[in-house]
């Protein structure tokens, strides 16, 4: 299709560091031993430079554009709902054109056998699924992550928001995806194992402890990532996360042996994703459940 260069074919090659250097696009952080990069760049300008077919697994937590000036609870005080200027409100025809511009490039990268993740909720999640079906993607399912603690609704005019979606997809009907029930029978116990196996999984908030080297204002916990990564991913497959903030999916495939390539075009998060994935052991071995 002629969307990226010859001499960029390296941005998801670990193993010849000196190539890096010939391509136009520094990494912003290589780890050649854990195999994750990350690049501050804007996503569309990012695709072009990305093979086809070559990644095995998409994480996107992508801008819901709910920022729309409106109130929230934060640590029991009235806050401003908004994120930043990436997440403000748009009309939903710019949301949709969007959403189908990046997953037609998911489409394109992913593998023959790949699958992507999405994240959202309903101020995005029904373009997304739209588009998704839009491309001929397989929606695999529709998980619903029940927040255990949502702030509270202080308008007193809604219900609390306490959910979110994750959409998982398939690049084509044909695809064979991964899915590893054995490995999450294993490392389950018996309590959470009916919670691992239906598609609604009620699971808290971020934890302080993951927000240590600063605040993003929608960093997703841990948990949920590592479930996605195990269930759906192999040891060293390459996971891509498009919008990869404060480097949640990076820790995470850090933990579990998986390659990584984030983006992010805010150099403030890509900070906080470095410092976290330093901080990061390096015990492949890492499990999370509980
Ligand atoms: C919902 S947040 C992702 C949070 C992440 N999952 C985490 O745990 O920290 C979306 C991110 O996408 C980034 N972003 C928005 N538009 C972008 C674009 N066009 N290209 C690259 N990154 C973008 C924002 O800076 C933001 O950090």
């Amino acid at each position: 299709m002629g969307y990226y260069l010859e001499s960029d074919l390296d941005i998801f090659n670990f193993d010849h560091q000196s190539e890096i250097a010939e391509t136009n696009l520094q990494p912003f952080y290589h780890d050649s031993v854990n195999r994750i990069k990350l690049y501050n760049i804007d996503v569309f300008s990012f695709f072009h430079k990305i093979p086809d077919n070559c990644v095995d697994l998409v994480f996107a937590d992508p801008p819901y554009f709910l920022s729309s000036g409106g109130i929230t609870c934060r640590s029991g005080e009235k806050a401003c709902v908004n994120k930043g200027s990436w997440d403000k409100l748009r009309p939903i025809q710019s949301v949709h054109y969007f959403n189908k511009k990046w997953l037609s490039e998911i489409k394109r990268i992913l593998k023959p056998n790949g699958t992507t993740w999405v994240c959202g909720t309903f101020h995005n999640i029904f373009s997304v699924g739209y588009a998704l079906q839009e491309l001929n993607f397989k929606i695999l399912n529709n998980i619903v992550w029940e927040k255990q603690d949502p702030p509270p609704n202080l308008t007193k005019k809604y219900f609390t928001h306490a959910s979110e979606h994750l959409l998982w997809a398939a690049k084509t009907k044909k695809a064979k995806h991964t899915f590893n029930y054995q490995e999450l029978r294993d490392i389950s116990d018996e309590k959470l194992i009916k919670s691992v196996w239906k598609d609604l999984w009620t699971l808290p908030s971020v934890t302080k402890s993951e927000k240590i080297f600063g605040k993003h204002p929608t960093q997703k916990p841990e948990k949920i990532v590592k479930r996605v990564i195990l269930a759906s991913s192999n040891i060293g497959d390459l996971i891509f996360d498009p919008f990869c903030g404060s480097g949640t999916t990076g820790v995470v495939c850090k933990k579990l042996g998986r390659k990584f390539v984030g983006i992010d075009n805010e150099i403030k998060y890509l900070n906080i994703a470095k410092q976290r994935l330093i901080a990061t052991g390096n015990n492949k071995n890492t499990r999370f459940f509980p």
